[in-house]
Parts: structure tokens; sequence; C-alpha cells
């Protein structure tokens, strides 16, 4: 079955297996890229990368939504927990067998404090390996490191990489990531929201493809990929 990729602006993705429903860092009311609303949400898990506001700004929301079960670092889970939320915790390292696939915390170089001030673990990425086979790596936020070579070994189909600069890597540091996780199809997000993270993605997309093996679109919030 195929799965769909939507970026729905910022750093916000849904992910339809066709049997399962993923929203990954819900952030679209103070999201000026965002392509959707909340009220339109539907879900069955929400994954959380780590807690600034930008990534967990409608968390509760599309939670209590949706009903959905929360996947993130412990220390966010049991934040999350202690709202009412269903969460299930994970770590960096740790992967485990949810119904639409194979789930394993990544790490990122960045920070996780909540909007309430609360503790929120270390910031994470995502490597999905989902029913069908296809390995898909969401950097989440975080700099450029060494060991993505490491994740890159196990086989990614698409990676999506932050090119924003300023927060998270920017574009050359995310042409070295492609350089090293070896996709076979690299796009770029956590860019234009602001002007403080205006990138040219077609810009980029054109180095990718020119410098690495790797096939890259410059895609627009809305805009849906098949793994
Ligand atoms: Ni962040
Ligand atoms: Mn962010």
């Amino acid at each position: 079955m195929t799965v769909k990729l939507t970026w729905l602006g910022h750093g916000t993705f849904f992910i339809d297996t066709g049997e399962h429903k993923l929203l990954v860092d819900p952030f679209l009311t103070d999201n000026p890229a965002a392509s959707t609303t909340v009220d339109a949400i539907e879900a069955d898990f929400i994954l959380v990368s780590h807690g600034h506001g930008d990534h967990v700004g409608d968390l509760s929301a599309a939670a209590e939504k949706t009903g959905a079960t929360v996947i993130a670092n412990f220390e966010i889970a049991n934040w999350a927990g202690a709202q009412g939320m269903t969460v299930h915790p994970q770590h960096i390292g740790g992967g485990y067998n949810h119904p639409f696939g194979y789930l394993k915390f990544t790490q990122a170089h960045h920070g996780s404090g909540l909007p309430d001030g609360s503790y929120g673990g270390n910031p994470a990425g995502f490597l999905i390996t989902f029913n069908n086979g296809k390995k898909l790596y969401l950097a989440c936020d975080t700099g450029l490191f060494g060991d993505m070579a490491l994740i890159g070994e196990e086989g990614v189909d698409v990676a999506v990489l932050p090119i924003g600069d300023n927060f998270t890597m920017g574009p050359d540091d995310a042409v070295r990531a492609v350089k090293l996780i070896k996709p076979g199809h690299a796009l770029p997000a956590h860019y234009n929201t602001w002007g403080l993270i205006a990138q040219d993605a077609d810009a980029w997309a054109k180095r990718v493809e020119t410098e690495t093996e790797a096939k890259a679109t410059a895609w627009k919030p809305g805009d849906t990929i098949d793994l």
C-alpha cells in the first residue's frame, strides 16, 4: 500500500498509510505557512519531536479532537499524559512496532523546553519503517551531525530535512546531510514560515540533484508525495 506524506507547513506533517493516519508536530493555528486547520485534522497517532511551541502549539487541541495516541519522548509524554492525553513514551535509539510500522527515535541537536517552562527532555528525529517496507527519516529540528551516516546505513527512501538556518541546519548543511544519509528522495522543511528562516528551496533542490545522487523536491505546504 502506498504511504502518502503531506507537508502541512513549517515542521508539521500528515502521513496516511491507507490504514492509519499520523500527524507530526501539530502547529497550525499560529503557523503563517499552515495549509490546513486543526479542525480539519484526522489522526490515530500524533508524533512529537520536541517541546518547542512551533511543534506542540496545537497538540492538545489535535489530541482532544482526534483522540489520537501521542508518541513523544518520556518527558513530553508525561507532560501530555498529565493533561489527559493518551500517550506512548519512547526515547532516542529506541524503536517500537506500532500498527503503522516501526518507529525509531533518532538524535537531534536542538532544544526541547515546553511552552509552559516544563522540561521537555532531549529533542528527537523520527525514522519510520512503514508496513510496506518504505523508510522515512524526518530529521525534525536539528543541526548537522556526522551520525546521520548511521541513519543512512539503514537505507532511507525519503528524508525530510530542515533548511531554514538560524534555528536548524541551513541549506549548505542540509546538502551535506543528504551526502551522509544518501536517501532516494530529499525534501526541505522548516523554512519560509517567517522572514528569519527565509530560503530558496528551488535552489536547494537543484543543488541536491547536482551534488548528490538523490532526487529532490521543493514542495509547498499542502503538497503530498508517495512513499
Ligand atoms: Ni524547535
Ligand atoms: Mn521548530
